[in-house]
């Protein structure tokens, strides 16, 4: 295909507006062409901040647009997969953000209306393709650092805002489905293999209903994983791969900045005031600009969707493990 892909918004989400979008615009292979909002008088912003070239002010007119081929699904959790499921239905392909949805059931519903239509789809974990976990992946499945045996991660934010998605019971808020989900996706990347067990505890906020601090353990055949995410502590991300040999360190796991370079950490732990740790930068890059190119790619059949539904249901079925055991 000689053109670019043209993709359509589903919503002026603001990881839309603030983060995906910005990042697609140095894109090589597509281009935002369209942005939908419940709001029309919202999504004319929106397309006049961002150079988009049109606009609409509902979800639906959007996916009647012939010339949109790929729609990017920042809804709330609760609209992931029917607005995923509309958009296949309108022919087209969908990479909708994470969590994919709200249990593993509704995950199986997208998974088959994707088969009947034969279109692509999948997750935004825009981690999976950035460079620095692309190495990390790498070293880790190489052997040359021994056998990867435990990861350890955390991930936290203090956001108290009622009106925040994330903390709305309905629209599948709560920490562990925000961003428990990273470390659940990193320890199964890197371990390569779906854990045995996973128990853990949660504290719910008791006016929100959702999980605002969650600790989880999870076995993998290989070795463990264990986590904290909360929605209410100290902003702060670190994930750290521990292999017989010595341990990989993460230093911005999970929001990379695009504007500064990224660094990894491999220690053998010798000097344990950090004289053996050896430092790998990764120049300035946009983790949402690939994610969308190698999302692409797999639309114009060049390589695999970087994170299918089916992977999709591994995340999700650890998420209900632990809910189903606190
Ligand atoms: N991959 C990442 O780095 C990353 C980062 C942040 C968030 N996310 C994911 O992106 C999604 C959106 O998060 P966000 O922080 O961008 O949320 P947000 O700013 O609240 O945006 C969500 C958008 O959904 C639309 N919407 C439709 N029905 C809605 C309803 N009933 N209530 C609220 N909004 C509704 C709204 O767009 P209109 O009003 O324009 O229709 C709204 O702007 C979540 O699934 C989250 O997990 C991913």
């Amino acid at each position: 295909m000689s053109r670019k892909l043209r993709w359509g918004v589903l919503g002026a989400a603001g990881i839309a507006v603030k983060k995906v979008i910005p990042g697609m615009r140095q894109s090589r292979l597509c281009e935002v062409a369209a942005i939908a909002s419940r709001d029309p008088e919202k999504a004319a912003a929106a397309a006049a901040q961002l150079d988009i070239p049109a606009y609409y002010g509902s979800y639906e007119a959007m996916l009647k647009d012939p010339d949109i081929d790929v729609i990017y699904n920042p809804l709330p959790n609760h609209l992931h997969v029917p607005w995923s499921i509309k958009a296949l239905e309108a022919g087209k392909h969908v990479l909708c953000e994470k969590p994919l949805g709200l249990s593993s059931e509704e995950i199986r519903s997208l998974i088959a209306v994707r088969n009947r239509t034969g279109l692509q789809a999948g997750e935004a974990f825009m981690v999976k393709t950035h460079p620095q976990w692309v190495r990390v992946k790498d070293l880790v499945d190489s052997g040359q650092l021994g056998r990867l045996r435990a990861v350890e991660c955390w991930f936290s934010y203090d956001n108290r805002d009622p009106q925040n998605v994330r903390n709305v019971a309905e629209y599948g808020g709560g920490g562990l489905m925000d961003i428990g989900c990273y470390p659940i996706f990193i320890a199964r990347l890197l371990f390569g293999e779906e854990p045995v067990r996973a128990k853990g505890a949660l504290e719910f906020d008791p006016v929100f209903k959702t999980d605002r601090l969650a600790s989880a353990v999870l076995e993998f055949p290989s070795g463990h994983c264990a986590f904290t995410c909360s929605t209410q502590i100290a902003p702060a991300q670190r994930v750290v791969a521990i292999c017989e040999q010595a341990r990989i360190e993460v230093e911005i796991p999970f929001n990379a900045p695009p504007e500064r370079a990224c660094r990894i950490f491999v220690d053998p732990g010798s000097d344990l005031a950090g004289g053996s740790r050896q430092e790998e930068t990764f120049p300035a890059c946009d983790q949402y600009g690939i994610q969308a190119d190698e999302f692409t790619r797999a639309v114009l059949g060049e390589r695999e969707v970087p994170v299918p539904l089916e992977n999709s249901l591994g995340t999700m079925a650890v998420i209900e493990q632990l809910r189903a055991g606190a």
